[in-house]
């Protein structure tokens, strides 16, 4: 089977071409130079460059997959969580496709297809998952594919987006999740003793809001201290929780597999940390390649394969939905 995939859900406009399961092209245009002089998202020009942008995209996916349209037996589109703006250019698109080809369309929740970027075959669940990105931050019990119960997630800020605000309270260039992971390399984690918010209490909650108004009231006090210093110490501050949250479920719940997704799950100490927490444990850490990290199609032409081929499909009276949570059905 061969899946079209489309995915517009925030400032990357991705399409993708996906055959029995595996991925023949991953076109994603990315929209960060846009949007970098208001260091964020600005909504109104990321639907306007989406639209600009999407037919090319999909070409380009095409093209790159030496797959023509008219071989292609479904389209899937991601429709949420998201910016709705966004999300209607990818969803109309896909929409729009399907109904001139005739071929069957199917929408795609976007965290389920971060959820199993790491892997889409069921191969060593149960796990316990994170998904970490700009937008979320939620630790996931997945027993199989589809089969996933929420442990807990954030309670203010995203991980992604401290790892943004801090950078911006540095002066650094947006996204800022590169950049501190970048300036960390050269700095001293202990440093500085960043909280660790929520890693002690029970339950599998985070809260990231006082770890970026610690790094606030740090930097007022101590305007000229070395930059790399402070990301390090904050990264390590935000990593501690992160993986101790991950290896406390997996401890609880008995699992051998835990994995990453989003793209925070980039971050090179996160994933050194929980490299080597797993080794010492004797469990197996599954992470996606960089690729299928940060927003792309690629992952949810894949995980529309799996849900095509076990008879799932969407009507054409799909709408967006801006505030879809994990799992809610298409
Ligand atoms: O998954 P994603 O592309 O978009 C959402 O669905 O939100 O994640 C983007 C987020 C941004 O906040 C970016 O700063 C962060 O992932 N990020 C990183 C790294 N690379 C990207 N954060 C920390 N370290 C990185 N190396
Ligand atoms: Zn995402």
């Amino acid at each position: 089977m061969k899946v079209l995939g489309i995915e517009t859900s925030c400032d990357e406009t991705s399409a993708a071409v996906v055959a029995d399961g595996r991925i023949l092209s991953n076109v994603v245009s990315s929209q960060i130079d846009l949007h970098r002089p208001y260091g964020g998202v600005v909504p109104e020009l990321a639907s306007r460059r989406h639209l600009e942008l999407i037919d090319e995209v999909i070409h380009a996916a095409l093209n790159e997959s030496g797959i023509a349209l008219g071989e292609i037996d479904a389209i899937a589109a991601t429709y949420g969580p998201g910016l709705a703006s966004s999300l209607l250019i990818g969803l109309n698109t896909g929409k729009g496709i399907a109904l001139a080809t005739g071929k069957p369309f199917i929408g795609i929740n976007h965290l389920e297809a971060h959820l199993y970027s790491p892997v889409f075959d069921g191969a060593g669940m149960p796990m316990i998952s994170l998904i970490v990105s700009g937008g979320h931050t939620i630790l996931a019990k997945v027993t199989g594919i589809g089969q996933h119960a929420i442990l807990g997630q954030t309670v203010d800020d995203a991980a992604g987006e401290a790892f943004d605000k801090v950078a911006k309270l540095l002066q650094l260039s947006y996204p800022g999740g590169p950049e501190i992971d970048r300036l960390a390399k050269t700095g001293n984690p202990r440093a500085i003793a960043f909280p660790r918010s929520m890693l002690n209490e029970p339950g599998y909650d985070f809260s990231f809001s006082g770890l970026k108004t610690s790094v606030l009231y740090f930097l007022r006090k101590n305007p000229t201290h070395s930059v790399p210093d402070i990301c390090a110490s904050f990264q390590e501050a935000a990593v501690d929780v992160l993986a101790g949250k991950l290896l406390n479920a997996a401890e609880e719940y008995r699992v051998k597999t835990v994995s990453l997704a989003g793209g925070v799950s980039i971050n090179s100490r996160l994933r050194e940390k929980l490299t080597g927490e797993c080794e010492k444990r004797g469990l197996r850490l599954l992470l996606a390649p960089a690729k299928l990290c940060t927003d792309n199609a690629g992952m949810i032409a894949t995980l529309a394969h799996h849900k095509l081929l076990a008879g799932q499909r969407s009507t054409f009276s799909l709408e967006v939905s801006p505030s879809a949570g994990l799992g809610v059905a298409a």
